[in-house]
């Protein structure tokens, strides 16, 4: 066998062990589990780049209010279901800040991580008119979200984007949209896992579909103003995070505390539902409870029966740092562009060794560094080019789990240490060797 950084037969015998039918196919868990056991009976140190976890310290202005709020008794108290009035008022602000929209702070609604907040999202679309239960995933996109359509019974479809950038959107939008069962329609910005960012005219095409088709727009902002090339960290000046909400009036973002604050471990964010969502009434929620607007079952019977509310000092946490940051006392995006600073490192690194980004344009623009990127290699597709990466020490996830159709890998650069990128030059020289072009 070929001289590889891991033992081949090491290598072949963990990943038969989990059975897998296709390697290529394994979750993010299983990978992790499997590089991670392959380190420990190897002793070969592995670069990390299939999981999304941030890798930076929390925001000390965050965990600061959080110890202050437990300080003061506040765990022994049930959080208000509709969120603490303070987070509420500073989310609302800090959307002004750096989105430059209007939703007042009812609408703004804490969740325990935008995970609930998609969960009960979908819950709600999928409840407002009974003959719509599909989800639209404008792809790729995040697979958990997938896995929490089947897991309460809804359908979904899914388009791959890369094929339909620019002035084709409008039409594949409105292929899927004209059946008339889409309750709603979603997509990350910048995206996971391909960090591409739809441009203002595609997101204005979203909008106005929206509005023709009388359908919701999810907006999963989990990577809120890291688009890099953008100077988006100043309160109240533009330029400002992209959104869909200057388009229509039926959107809810997510805002997740957990990358822009490296919060991840205390699961909060916010969802922040449109003023006219917020109280505009549908057949089926009247059908199914009686009353109550869009926000009121998002939060009085959706949320209250998932987890009666979120994280009472989290809360806390997060309004300090939506407060800071609209004060502009706190540089949250300086915090995160390291990640910026990685992917233009490891980009180098790959595409000096003959692998190619995947989803590398904006339409004429290339994308931004930051969180992930997408490689491939040619003659080799993605599910394989994940599997022997492994054997140089090198975990990523393919593309195939994502919703793309495209051959290649999502790698993540959150979990890089410095003294990595010579580990990576070197073995990416001998993968190199391996497989010569
Ligand atoms: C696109 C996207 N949405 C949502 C999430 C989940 O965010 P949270 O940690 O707030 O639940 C992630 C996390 O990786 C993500 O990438």
């Amino acid at each position: 066998m070929k001289n590889t950084p891991v033992n081949y037969q090491v290598v072949r015998e963990i990943i038969d062990s989990y059975g897998l039918p296709d390697f290529g196919k394994a979750t993010i868990r299983e990978v992790v589990a499997i590089s991670s056991e392959l380190e420990q009976r190897t002793n070969v140190e592995f670069i990390h780049m299939e999981m999304g976890v941030p890798g930076l310290k929390p925001a000390k202005v965050g965990v600061d209010a959080e110890i202050e709020a437990l300080r003061n008794g506040i765990a022994s108290v049930y959080p208000n279901i509709n969120g603490a009035p303070e987070l509420k008022k500073e989310a609302s602000r800090f959307i002004k800040a750096f989105m430059n929209i209007d939703i007042a702070p009812e609408g703004c609604v804490p969740v325990t991580g935008s995970m609930q907040g998609t969960y009960a999202t979908f819950m709600v679309c999928g409840q407002c008119f009974p003959e719509r239960k599909t989800l639209l995933f404008i792809d790729p996109g995040f697979p958990v979200q997938k896995q929490q359509i089947t897991v309460m019974g809804y359908e979904y479809e899914s388009f791959d984007v890369y094929e339909h950038r620019g002035e084709k959107l409008r039409a594949v939008l409105e292929k899927y949209l004209s059946k008339g069962d889409i309750a709603a329609m979603i997509y990350s910005n910048p995206n996971n896992p391909a960090w591409f960012c739809l441009t203002e005219e595609e997101l204005k095409m979203i909008g106005e579909m929206a509005n023709t088709y009388d359908v919701i727009v999810i907006e999963d902002l989990a990577y809120f103003a890291m688009d890099f090339r953008k100077d988006l960290g100043k309160p109240f000046h533009p330029p400002y995070q992209s959104s869909v909400a200057h388009y229509t009036d039926k959107y809810i973002v997510q805002i997740s505390g957990s990358k822009a604050f490296s919060y991840a471990g205390q699961r909060i964010g916010i969802t922040a539902i449109s003023n006219t969502l917020y109280h505009r009434t549908y057949p089926g929620l009247t059908q199914k409870y009686g009353k109550g607007t869009f926000g009121t079952v998002y939060i009085h019977r959706v949320l209250y029966a998932l987890s009666s509310g979120t994280s009472h000092s989290a809360q806390y946490a997060l309004a300090a740092m939506f407060k800071a940051a609209s004060d502009g006392t706190f540089d949250f995006v300086s915090e995160v562009k390291e990640y910026g600073r990685r992917a233009r490192k490891l980009k180098k690194i790959f595409t000096r060794y003959g692998f190619q980004m995947v989803y590398d344009q904006d339409l004429h623009e290339p994308i931004a560094d930051g969180f992930y990127f997408t490689i491939a290699y040619p003659g080799i597709t993605g599910n394989r080019l994940m599997e022997e990466l492994i054997y140089y020490g090198i975990s990523a996830i393919s593309l195939s789990t994502t919703g793309s159709n495209q051959e290649g890998l999502r790698a993540c650069t959150s979990f890089i240490k410095e003294h990595q990128y010579a580990l990576l030059e070197e073995r990416l020289k001998v993968f190199c060797e391996n497989h010569p072009l």
